[in-house]
């Protein structure tokens, strides 16, 4: 049998100081005081754990603790060190631009190509694993009587091994799937087959039995069948899930990146990959769970992917309702605000579209100095991320303590004056609570249309949401509609109220 390698203590404890860090930065970053430093915390985290892995892997380089592995300690494989370094240089410049190239609002589709290099890195590592289990130490010699000695991967590992590529080649097929969704290649009406639960139970049965003939038997057919298969699942269970539900698709995908990578730790031997994908699986699936009950998704429907979708997809029409509505200038809205006691502002996604969160935070800044009570609503999927807003407004300097969550908010807008609502929709449509026809029935929003005076910022009465469907909000007594892009009109408002 294959014996598992001492572990270095010294190995260990810097895995154990990394582990910690990535727990102390998940706890920051769940709150936008904290999370500059959860940020800090998470990448002293993967610094420790990065020069760890080289410094334990490099030919020649390993820390060593015991008398025998003194002789040759420094004699370093240096094409090795170039190739290590001359991959993550490149990552990291690729990384770089990218970051700085992306806009926010194209995040979302960024996390979703970031997760499908996850999965095709465990599907190449189990891969690498699988034709070289030597190298990886996952395999023992058997010493036949007749014939000449050969080496079998331990079964343990063989299933660690299965696991790993089947969870990663899912992420990487339904990632990519969702990438395109995302980023408007692809359509994002829910494509849905006929007998689609049926396909992909058999695939999914399919697979685990493969998983188990691999095992305990020598055949190489089992493992190309469940790589292949598990491609395909990932790509079935997408195709289903409309265009709402794919903030929870990205979540749950993050998620089973997390698993992908501890499988493949165990693969790998290394406790850090372990602690880490545990961590992003365990914490991505809590957030999909959070986003499901925000949009009133379920959660098993969507990991399933499509259950409770029908054939004439999620979104709406969009056509606008013909009815008549009221139109504001922005010195009309000054004028409402300034005389306020409180004003709520919600904002979403064309906040974000329009880059007007300075511009907001100014008008707000205006406001309480004519004693108005100003404070920020913010719904959980407002805009295209979860935080979306959150990040945004802290990136204006709005103060932590004038921004408000939906269930800590809602009851206020009864005994507020005006609610200030700039590029959100779908957060405050009504529609969500009566019409059981409209795709975002169920999902809590923001009861804005119970303030004295809404405020509505959009560019055009034609203009939908991300569900695509009217909102009746637009044609209340109590709504002012106030149509030009969200920055220029709350610029407007800013030169109205001084
Ligand atoms: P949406 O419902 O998408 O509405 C955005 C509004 O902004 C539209 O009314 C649009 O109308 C307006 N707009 C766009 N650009 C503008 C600009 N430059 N100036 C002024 N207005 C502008 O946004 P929401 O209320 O934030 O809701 C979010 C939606 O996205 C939900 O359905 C949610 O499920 C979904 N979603 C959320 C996430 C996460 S995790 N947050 C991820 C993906 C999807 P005009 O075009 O007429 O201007």
């Amino acid at each position: 049998m294959h014996e598992a390698a001492p572990v270095n203590p010294w190995v260990a404890l810097a895995y154990l100081v990394a582990g910690v860090c990535f727990i102390l930065a998940l706890r920051g970053l769940s709150s936008p005081a904290t999370s500059r430093r959860g940020n800090r915390l998470g990448m002293i985290g993967m610094g420790i754990a990065v020069v760890t892995t080289l410094v334990t892997h490099v030919p020649g380089t390993a820390i060593c603790i015991s008398e025998e592995c003194s002789v040759g300690r420094f004699d370093i494989d240096w094409i090795t060190v170039v190739e290590i370094l001359g991959a993550i240089g490149l990552g990291a410049v690729i990384g770089l631009v990218t970051a700085r190239r992306i806009a926010m609002t194209a995040m979302p589709q960024l996390v979703a190509a970031f997760h499908s290099l996850v999965g095709l890195a465990a599907v190449l590592v189990g891969i690498a694993a699988y034709l070289n289990p030597g190298a990886f130490g996952i395999s023992s010699l058997v010493v036949p009587m007749i014939g000449q000695p050969f080496a079998v991967i331990n079964p343990v590992a063989k299933v660690e091994m299965a696991l790993g590529v089947a969870i990663g080649a899912i992420t990487f097929s339904g990632s990519v799937i969702a990438f395109l969704k995302l980023n408007g290649n692809m359509g994002g009406k829910p494509i849905l087959l006929p007998g689609r639960h049926g396909i992909n139970l058999g695939v999914l049965v399919g697979i685990l039995l493969c998983v188990a003939v691999f095992a305990h038997g020598q055949d190489t057919w089992p493992f190309w069948t469940i790589l292949v298969a598990s491609f395909a699942i990932g790509f079935l269970l997408i195709i289903p899930i409309g265009g709402a539900d794919m903030p929870v698709v990205v979540s749950m995908l993050n998620s089973y990146s997390g698993w992908a990578a501890a499988a493949m730790g165990f693969t790998l031997g290394n406790t850090a990959m372990i602690v880490t994908g545990a961590l992003v699986g365990s914490s991505g699936a809590i957030l999909s769970y959070i986003m499901c009950r925000a949009m009133n998704r379920s959660f098993l429907s969507v990991i399933a992917g499509g259950f409770g979708a029908t054939d004439s997809g999620g979104a709406g029409s969009g056509a606008a309702i013909d009815r008549p509505w009221k139109r504001g200038s922005a010195e009309d809205a000054a004028f409402l605000m300034s005389q306020a006691e409180q004003v709520i502002i919600v904002p979403g996604y064309g906040m974000a579209v329009a880059q007007a969160q300075h511009a907001l935070r100014e008008m707000g800044d205006k406001l309480k100095e004519h004693g108005v009570r100003v404070k920020y609503a913010i719904h959980p999927v407002a805009g295209r991320m979860p935080g979306h807003m959150n990040v945004l407004l802290a990136e204006a300097n709005v103060p932590y303590d004038d921004v408000f969550e939906l269930e800590d908010i809602n009851a206020e807008f009864a005994q507020t004056d005006v609610a200030f609502v700039i590029g959100a929709n779908d957060v405050t449509n009504p529609a969500a609570k009566t019409d059981k026809t409209s795709p975002i029935y169920g999902m809590p929003v923001l009861d804005v249309e119970k303030a004295k005076t809404v405020l509505f910022i959009k560019r055009s009465m034609g203009g939908v949401g991300y569900a695509g469907v009217d909102n009746e909000l637009f044609y209340r007594d109590n709504t002012m509609m106030l149509l030009a892009d969200a920055k220029k009109m709350v610029e407007e408002i800013v030169k109205s109220i001084e």
